[in-house]
């Protein structure tokens, strides 16, 4: 049985994550890892902080730290936020460890000894003040177009046009806001990517399973034309340029671009969690090493897809060493809040830890992935995020657990009943839910997210229903052992349910054994059809009364929520 390695797009070290990145990657590798492990598949779910160039480099500066202080920080800060969600990676790393500084300068002398790197002098503008040269963005001046007085280096936001920061009248730098500034000539190492052209084509055509969106923005980019792209930065935070220890003369002062290292990082953070964990990691990653039989999922944003469809693939195809590369890629569209832009600045959305001050997490998870971005961008709001958790939360599955355990308890007593035989009901339910089962298992496997929690919600909507139908509380007036059988396939439900949720709902889904006293591990072994999932317990099974799983969210905490995010 193949063994699926998992990683999720890399999150930027500078700042908690808001829900728009959460669910653009992390969450729904997350869903996809978790739903593997109960499966029974063999699961890798590797994922890291994002920590080189210019933003963490002033981050840092605005936090008042140095960059190494700030990077240790935020990273744990968005370890613990990653693990207040649930997110299960097996390993979350940092790009700035020892592991991916080798590894990036390994990929760097290999592809230099194919001849497939070179080095190029440009000129590029450098802000005496600030003692650094400007990335295109962080120079600024009047726009040659429109006469906008704040346009950056690379694009003008007034009038749209693209711009070189050599067009740009009055430039001065965005960091210190000097206008001593000038060109200087700086040496910079380019990656051939046009010499790839054909052979990432022809990979990319390789692979037949990938997305709609995906294969279309990789095609995009095909057809534009690869372009050698420079992958060295002067700055001082990153990976040097250096082989085996002796810098690069001449890029004493240079790192390399932090796009040429992230992608690296999924490998070296799986080097860092075989240090820890005494793991091979060469199995998962080199194809002469074992790695043949590995699917490798990757899950990221819109814009990551021409990172990883193009240029990483450039990186590692162009070694030559027998690298896995990426089977499955899962592309999301954005979430936006309320149709516009999360910003932490603005005051605009809810960040990961604000989130989870206001509900615990699984309130979050299945709306996110229930509504996720994925034919097109989705809006958050708060009414709507409160009207799905009331109705498919609430409503629905916490009103069941609710309602067959209370009824239970009140007529039968704390432990499953074990009279009477399924009949009629329970074998449509039975014959329903292994339609609805398998459908939703192969959404999940397709990583159609949308469509398989459309599936689960109708698989809790069929529960609630089967039981309006059974009627236990009438049927108990004249046949007990009709009301005991309806009551047990309930309280059998509860588990079904906890089992199929726990991909997308684990803290509850762990509450729903708690009430059987079962261990989530063991219990929640994907079902192989409705009818044995429906047996498991078979009377005199002992439980315990649940709390309310799901608090319905009031119109006052709307309000109140609106108000503190900035809803428009
Ligand atoms: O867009 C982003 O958030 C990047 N930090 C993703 C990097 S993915 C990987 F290649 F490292
Ligand atoms: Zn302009």
């Amino acid at each position: 049985m193949a063994r699926i390695l998992i990683t999720s797009a890399l999150p930027y070290i500078n700042g908690i994550k808001h829900l728009g990145n959460l669910v653009g990657s992390m969450l729904p590798a997350d869903v996809y890892a978790r739903f593997q492990r109960q499966r029974g598949r063999e699961v890798l779910f590797i994922c890291a902080t994002d920590e080189h160039g210019t933003p963490a480099e002033l981050a840092a500066r605005a936090a008042g730290q140095n960059v190494r202080d700030y990077c240790r920080e935020q990273h744990d800060i968005q370890a613990s936020a990653a693990d207040a969600f649930g997110l299960s990676f097996d390993y979350f790393g940092r790009s700035s460890n020892a592991p991916n500084h080798k590894l990036t300068q390994h990929f760097a002398k290999v592809l230099e000894d194919k001849g497939l790197i070179e080095e190029r002098t440009d000129k590029q503008v450098y802000s005496v003040e600030d003692q650094r040269f400007l990335p295109d963005r962080y120079v600024e001046g009047t726009c040659p177009h429109c006469g906008y007085e704040k346009a950056r280096g690379d694009q003008c936001d007034n009038c749209g046009r693209l711009l070189d920061p050599t067009d740009l009248k009055n430039p001065y730098s965005s960091i210190s806001g000097s206008h001593n500034v000038e060109l200087r000539e700086t040496a910079h190492l380019y990656l051939l990517q046009a010499q790839m052209q054909d052979r990432i084509g022809a990979w990319v055509e390789k692979n037949d399973n990938w997305p709609t969106l995906t294969k279309s923005i990789a095609r995009k980019w095909l057809k534009e034309g690869l372009r050698d792209r420079s992958i060295t930065r002067d700055l001082k935070w990153g990976v040097p340029v250096a082989y085996e220890g002796t810098p690069r003369p001449g890029f004493e002062n240079k790192v390399f671009y932090v796009w040429f290292d992230a992608p690296i990082a999924y490998i070296a953070a799986t080097e860092e969690w075989a240090i820890a964990n005494d793991e091979n990691w060469e199995r998962w990653w080199r194809t002469d090493k074992g790695a043949d039989d590995v699917k490798y999922v990757q899950v990221m944003g819109k814009d990551n897809v021409a990172f990883h469809t193009v240029s990483f693939p450039a990186t590692i195809l162009g070694s030559d060493e027998p690298w896995k590369t990426v089977d499955a890629l899962k592309a999301l569209n954005w979430l936006t809040w309320y149709g516009g832009k999360f910003s932490t600045s603005e005051n605009r959305g809810i960040f990961m830890d604000q989130a989870l001050d206001i509900l615990p997490p699984d309130y979050w998870r299945w709306h996110l992935m229930a509504n996720a971005p994925e034919s097109d961008d989705a809006s958050f709001t708060l009414e709507h995020f409160a009207s799905v958790v009331n109705k498919d939360l609430a409503d629905v599955l916490g009103n069941f657990v609710n309602r067959i355990t209370r009824f239970c308890n009140a007529r039968f007593g704390s432990a499953t009943p074990g009279e009477g035989a399924y009949g009629e009901p329970e074998n449509a339910l039975i014959q329903e839910l292994d339609g609805r089962i398998s459908a939703y298992a192969q959404y999940l496997e397709e990583m159609e997210f949308r469509k398989a929690f459309n599936e689960l919600r109708a698989i809790w909507v069929a529960g609630n229903e089967y039981l309006q139908i059974a009627a236990p509380w009438t049927t108990i007036k004249e046949d007990k052992a009709r009301a005991a059988a309806s009551v047990r396939c309930g309280l059998n439900l509860i588990l079904l349910f906890a089992t199929l949720s726990r991909p997308v709902i684990p803290f509850t889904a762990d509450k729903m054994f708690a009430i059987f006293g079962i261990d989530p591990d063991d219990g929640a072994k994907w079902p192989t059809g409705a009818a044995d999932a429906l047996s498991a317990l078979k009377g005199d099974e002992p439980f315990t009364l649940p709390e309310v799983l799901f608090a319905k969210i009031e119109d006052d905490q709307i309000d109140e929520w609106r108000g503190r995010f900035g809803a428009a």
